[in-house]
């Protein structure tokens, strides 16, 4: 299966690596400043506009060169990146990432406070890039559209029907059966260890584990990938995670999408797109062949609510279904399983976690031969480790990007319609005013703390965003770590490899 869409990103080879991932390729813009000066005039217009909103006092901005502004400035880890520039210009700063609309960076607990408090609807937008428009059905999803009547119908299914904690309850028995099959995995590795291997590869284990249990749960029973997570959608998913990532000209210089078209990049977006949407347009008549009375998985699901026009206000047409499954399965499984592989990194980094941890769990459920749901519920320890992972390392360090849908005025500072908004995450959960020993792995903090990242009214913590757009997976995605963490440390003893 492999071999049915890769033609056309070989031709174009040796710029496709030069533009692998977005970072990577950063450098390649230096060579873009040529190219814009002799095939566009923009900058000029662009830097005289500027100076004429001079007065309408904007948030501070790093000092940026021409036509490429701050761009050279993201470094390989943007949220460390931008951190260090919110020390020297504040909480609240303004980049100018190539020709496109300029970026808000926000750093601060605060500030996100008076956002999520005051101007939610302002911030709710995201914005429209190249990727999003294609690998995203053009915005008919629920992660990647504008804020508005679209949205807030796919995000009400999401919610209410799809992953409300009821529907996620109904799910143990996948994640058991998913769990007790990583369990076998890991047991028959461990006995080679010492013998032609020295270690497990824990990461490429949560990473199939995570990507089985969400798969199953939206697309049901026949879709789970084969071990080691080689299937055809899980490559597909990857694929497309990493075009996401990867940089498109467009995105910065609007008006040289063609050379993304030259570079193949779009072909392959395109053909990336088509591939996934063949999986689902089986996916979904399979289902339809079938008749259920009670639904297994979202697909099912969302099938029934096409029929039953009662339930839903709108015609929910097969491209609306195909959106929200892409949204579930690109917004479900990288994330987890970044968030599981942290956690465990931090525990051997850490034996005195470790073995509190350990000792939790293990005290917890006894002597029983599985870890039932109703044991994790006891896991309090357990809940403040993970509450420490996704503070220290939240899987999205940026959250998803955002975008002002008027202008506003906050602190003082005017930020313009159509602004993009990156909120720090990274930066705000070690923020020295907020938290004590922040680079510190310290689960013990959470003991009878009020700080959740579930509470709309704490803004130290948002590893699921905040407002309107917070990540209406978060009962799914602790779900799914708690049960796989607890069996990790019930059935095995970890270091790292020596
Ligand atoms: C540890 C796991 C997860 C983390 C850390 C995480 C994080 C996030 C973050 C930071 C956002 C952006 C929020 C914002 O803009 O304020 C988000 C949005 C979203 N997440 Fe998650 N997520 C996780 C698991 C999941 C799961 C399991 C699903 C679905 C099965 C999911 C589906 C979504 C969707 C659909 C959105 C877009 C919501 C919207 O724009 O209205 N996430 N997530
Ligand atoms: C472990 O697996 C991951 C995911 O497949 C891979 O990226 C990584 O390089 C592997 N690590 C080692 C040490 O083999």
């Amino acid at each position: 299966m492999a071999n049915n869409f890769p033609l056309i990103i070989s031709k174009h080879l040796w710029l496709d690596q030069l533009c692998l991932s977005f970072f990577i390729s950063v450098s390649v813009l230096l060579i873009i400043p040529v190219l814009l000066i002799l095939f566009t005039r923009n900058a000029n217009k662009r830097s005289s506009s500027s100076s004429g909103r001079k007065s309408l006092n904007l948030p501070p901005s790093p000092p940026r060169l021409p036509v490429i502004g701050n761009l050279h400035q993201l470094g390989k880890f943007p949220h460390r990146s931008l951190r260090a520039l919110s020390e020297k210009y504040g909480p609240l700063m303004l980049l100018h990432l190539g020709q496109a609309a300029p970026t808000l960076v926000v750093s601060s607990p605060d500030l996100v406070k008076e956002i999520a408090k005051n101007h939610d609807t302002t911030f709710s937008n995201r914005p429209q890039t190249t990727a999003t428009d294609i690998l995203f059905y053009g915005g008919k999803d629920m992660a990647f559209s504008p804020y508005g009547e679209s949205w807030r119908q796919a995000r009400r299914i999401c919610a209410v029907q799809l992953l409300c904690l009821k529907r996620v309850q109904s799910f143990q028995s996948i994640r058991e059966e998913e769990v007790t099959k990583m369990v076998e995995r890991l047991r028959k590795a461990s006995l080679n260890i010492g013998d032609s291997t020295n270690s497990v590869n824990l990461s490429e284990i949560l990473i199939s584990t995570s990507n089985n249990i969400v798969s199953r749960c939206v697309l049901g029973e026949n879709y789970d990938t084969e071990e080691g997570g080689g299937s055809r959608l899980g490559e597909l998913g990857r694929k497309a995670l990493v075009q996401f990532l990867a940089f498109s000209v467009a995105d910065f210089f609007p008006s040289l999408r063609w050379i993304d078209v030259l570079r193949g990049f779009i072909a392959s977006l395109k053909s990336t797109s088509r591939a996934l949407d063949a999986i689902y347009s089986e996916v979904i008549e399979e289902h339809k062949a079938i008749f259920t009375s009670s639904p297994k998985d979202f697909v099912d699901i969302l099938l029934q609510l096409q029929k039953d026009h009662s339930m839903v206000n709108f015609e929910l047409t097969n491209i609306h279904i195909k959106a929200i499954i892409q949204d579930m399965l690109v917004g479900g499984i990288e994330t987890t399983s970044t968030l599981m592989e942290w956690l465990m990194s931090e525990l051997m980094n850490n034996p005195r976690v470790m073995k509190r941890a350990q000792e939790e769990v293990r005290r917890v459920v006894g002597e029983k031969a599985m870890v039932e749901i109703n044991d994790i519920h006891r896991m309090d320890y357990l809940k403040c480790v993970i509450r420490e992972a996704l503070r220290l390392h939240p899987p999205g360090t940026l959250l998803i990007p955002r975008e002002t849908s008027r202008s506003v005025e906050i602190r003082g500072y005017h930020i313009p319609a159509g602004t993009k908004v990156l909120v720090n995450a990274w930066a705000i959960h070690r923020h020295p005013d907020f938290w004590d020993e922040p680079e510190e792995f310290i689960p013990e903090r959470f003991e009878n703390s009020p700080v959740d990242f579930k509470s709309q009214e704490c803004f130290e913590l948002i590893p699921f965003g905040f407002g309107r757009r917070q990540c209406p997976g978060i009962a799914f995605g602790v779900t799914s770590t708690e049960y796989v963490i607890a069996n990790l440390l019930y059935w095995f003893d970890w270091k790292l490899p020596t």
